[in-house]
């Protein structure tokens, strides 16, 4: 199967940068499309940024993802942004659950359970977050912190195929600190996640891993055969180094 790597370039560029990021992305997708074909690579800039970079990554290797998306399609709901609208401009991914989401913006886990739902009526991708946080490590609570979330997100969530929905393993304390997991807990907890999601969908889905993934450490995650591929934060924000993960 084909590893998937996620870029989330979160809401880090201004207008013009993106727009730059988004023309050397093109640049190298060009020069390395024979390798980009043994990936699913999915590129998820702010919203702002995202029509442009369906146009620019047309016919390339490269898909594009949303960092977000409303439970609704339509209808009163100021300020949000519509799945079936997405859809339509030629997005095929939505990351949602995100811990960032959870955190700061009290996203809690009923409304990102009808966002999977509503993002899955659209055809689109859901990559769903969960993570524990470094007090739920350190009391020995992950595996229970992953059921729950597990749980809460798939709650009545039908899949036609397991490529229908892809879950990110986020260790919230690996998020930006340069800090990971040992490939051993990494290991364990994949399999554990896939083991879960078997039981609750029906699907073994794929389970990627995200928290300060770079160009030293990336290479040892994918070798693991329950890690179906990478979500990358900071790492995606420069094209060579996001490029640089983009071999076997
Ligand atoms: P990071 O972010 O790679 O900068 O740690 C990953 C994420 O939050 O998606």
């Amino acid at each position: 199967m084909k590893k998937i790597i996620i870029a989330n370039w979160k809401m880090q560029l201004s207008v013009m940068d993106s727009l730059k990021l988004i023309k050397n992305y093109k640049l190298l997708a060009r020069s390395t499309s024979n390798k980009l074909r043994d990936f699913n690579v999915v590129v998820c800039p702010d919203f702002l940024s995202l029509d442009m970079a369906v146009k620019s990554f047309k016919n390339l290797n490269l898909k594009i993802g949303a960092q977000n998306c409303a439970s609704v399609n339509c209808g009163p709901w100021t300020g949000e942004i519509s799945p079936l609208n997405l859809k339509k401009i030629g997005i095929t991914h939505v990351i949602l659950g995100h811990s960032e989401r959870r955190q700061k913006l009290q996203e809690g886990a009923s409304l990102i359970n009808e966002k999977i739902k509503a993002a899955l009526d659209n055809k689109l991708i859901p990559i769903v977050c969960v993570g524990e946080n470094l007090a739920q490590r350190k009391s020995g609570r992950v595996k229970k912190v992953l059921l729950e979330q597990l749980q809460l997100a798939l709650y009545n969530i039908r899949l036609k195929k397991a490529s229908d929905l892809i879950i990110a393993y986020e260790p919230i304390w690996a998020i930006g600190s340069g800090k990971i997991p040992t490939m051993s807990e990494i290991q364990e907890v994949h399999e554990f996640v896939q083991l879960q999601t078997a039981k609750l969908v029906g699907q073994s889905l794929p389970v990627i891993y995200g928290g300060s993934v770079n160009k030293s450490n990336a290479h040892n995650i994918m070798l693991n055969k329950n890690v179906a591929g990478l979500l990358v934060g900071g790492f995606s924000l420069q094209a060579s180094s996001f490029f640089g993960l983009i071999k076997k």
